[in-house]
């Protein structure tokens, strides 16, 4: 099936090992379920797993763009309904058993998956699940070539010191998007620290947890003052964001 698409959507599309974390969990369901909801369909290519498996697929997108091609794309299913809605502004009406809602961006930073779960949660029965169901976030020190926050595509950085877990974020659990962190890394060589590296590892259900690929979740470069360091120093820094508000709302300092 030939998937019209809008630029962006037609990149999510071409990374297939993304698309196929997402097949892999949706195929473990039977045909037997009733209703999914897919937050933010894109050009409605979950959806289209997700229509052999659930009796009623609501699907939701706020791009005009983007939903004009999932209702063309999704017009053979007569079990999905596609609609040209914000999410934070669907009045829901019913209860599902699952909801997939890929808005995800490193940390959770730049997109609005923390705020449209935390609202669209309510519409999940007691059992229900969500794909994917978290996150787990890690961060190092870098020297890093490019002085701004950027997203790890090609500029040249050097890995300071082993990546250390400090977040672990189970969607079903209701979440503050205001996130803080006071965390202790130990260079493991001489070098001019300049930067922190965030790397998140997705979740997407007991079974797959996805590392950083092309289109998702690409590791993210956050410059800190410049500072030489030694091996073995402990570096003591703050980091602070607001999941849904985007890179700008992120500060570092050390401590
Ligand atoms: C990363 S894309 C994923 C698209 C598609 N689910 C896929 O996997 O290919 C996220 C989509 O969510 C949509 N989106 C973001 N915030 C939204 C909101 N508040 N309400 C509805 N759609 C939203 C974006 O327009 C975008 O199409």
């Amino acid at each position: 099936m030939k998937f019209k698409t809008t630029p962006y959507h037609h990149d999510l599309l071409k990374d297939t090992d993304r698309l196929a974390v997402f097949f892999e969990a949706i195929k473990e369901y039977d045909s037997n379920n009733d209703l999914a909801y897919d937050l933010g369909c894109g050009s409605g290519v979950l959806s289209y797993f997700l229509s052999s498996k659930f009796k009623e697929v609501i699907s939701i997108e706020s791009d005009v763009k983007a939903f004009g091609c999932a209702k063309e794309n999704l017009s053979h299913f007569d079990n999905v309904k596609v609609i040209n809605n914000d999410v934070l502004e669907y009045n829901f009406e019913k209860k599902a058993d699952l909801i997939v809602c890929e808005m995800l961006d490193t940390a959770l930073i730049d997109e609005e998956e923390i705020p449209v779960l935390n609202y669209a949660k309510k519409f999940l029965n007691e059992d229900g699940k969500i794909i994917p169901q978290g996150i787990i976030n890690t961060i190092g020190l870098v020297n890093m070539q490019r002085h701004h926050i950027h997203w790890d595509e090609g500029a040249k950085y050097e890995a300071l010191s082993d990546e250390t877990v400090y977040s672990d974020v189970n969607f079903l659990d209701d979440i503050n998007p205001e996130f803080n962190a006071n965390i202790r890394l130990k260079a493991k060589k001489d070098g001019l620290l300049n930067g922190l590296k965030i790397t998140t590892y997705t979740k997407i259900n007991e079974n797959i947890i996805a590392g950083p690929l092309p289109m998702l979740n690409p590791p993210l470069l956050v410059p800190l003052d410049e500072k030489q360091i030694r091996v073995n120093d402990f570096i003591d820094v703050e980091i602070k964001y607001i999941m849904g508000n985007g890179i700008e709302s992120i500060e570092t300092k050390y401590l």
